[in-house]
């Protein structure tokens, strides 16, 4: 989509200090591979040159080790996130103290952006799962932009009714699939996300205990052991080295 002679908003760009690593400076140099990283990611394939430089300009790089707060529900919240490697999940955390995880997200998904539309606080932890890197954007910056490029709100837009969906799809899922049946379905969702071939199925890849399928499943660490147990029996599942290998194709 031709965007040539667009009028950027005059943000400044944030990058980390190098003197203070908490200070904000003007960045001019963006080079072509931030560039061709950014047009890599579905949510800005279809942002002209000029979107992509001026994002690319007005983010910087931030790293998490894996089990890192990376934000507080409740938190206020001035900027978004874009995953450049590892995966993050999303939790809240119930009046009992029993954490219900919404969501994992991964490479070139946004995370952090709700805050910024909405003007309220953070609504949901986001937790590195793995070691993670991510470019951070400013309020400011992203929504400067969203005011000069449709394809980016369209785009946004798609990202938001799929999270809907699958907010809907797991609600839907709590009133009318017993454990096991979905335990099963999320099962399959992860291998399809975080799946290597193993001989027999696919291997999930990503470090999951008990108790954590159980906060993705909306149930207790017990339930989830009883209904492994039943899955094995099954053949539907078995255990490898600690990964779960699903004995189908999901
Ligand atoms: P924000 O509210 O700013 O901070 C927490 C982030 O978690 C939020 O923005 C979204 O990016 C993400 N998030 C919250 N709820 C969901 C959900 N149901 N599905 C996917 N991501 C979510």
């Amino acid at each position: 989509m031709a965007q040539m002679g667009l009028q950027w908003p005059n943000v400044g760009p944030l990058v980390q200090s190098a003197h203070t690593g908490d200070g904000l400076r003007m960045q001019n140099d963006v080079t072509e591979p931030q560039i061709a990283f950014l047009r890599s990611l579905s949510v800005f394939r279809d942002l002209s040159d000029e979107a992509l430089r001026y994002l690319a300009a007005g983010s910087r790089q931030r790293a998490f080790q894996a089990g890192e707060i990376i934000c507080y529900q409740g938190d206020p919240g001035s900027t978004c996130h874009i995953i450049v490697q590892g995966r993050v999940r999303i939790f809240v955390v119930g009046e009992d103290g029993q954490e219900l995880s919404v969501r994992f997200l991964g490479r070139g998904d946004i995370f952090g952006e709700m805050a910024l539309f909405d003007d309220l606080p953070r609504s949901a932890n986001v937790q590195a799962l793995e070691n993670t890197r991510t470019l951070e954007l400013h309020r400011d910056v992203l929504l400067g932009c969203l005011r000069q490029s449709p394809a980016l709100a369209l785009s946004l837009l798609r990202a938001l009714s799929e999270r809907l969906r699958h907010a809907t799809e797991g609600a839907g899922d709590l009133a009318s699939l017993t454990v096991v049946e979905r335990l099963l379905r999320r099962l399959r969702q992860l291998a399809e996300w975080a799946g290597t071939p193993a001989t027999d199925g696919v291997r999930i890849t990503l470090p999951l205990n008990q108790q954590e399928l159980a906060t993705l499943i909306g149930t207790s660490r017990e339930s989830v052991n009883r209904a492994l147990v039943q899955l094995r029996r099954q053949g539907k599942v078995r255990l490898e080295n600690g990964w779960i290998v699903l004995l189908e194709t999901p």
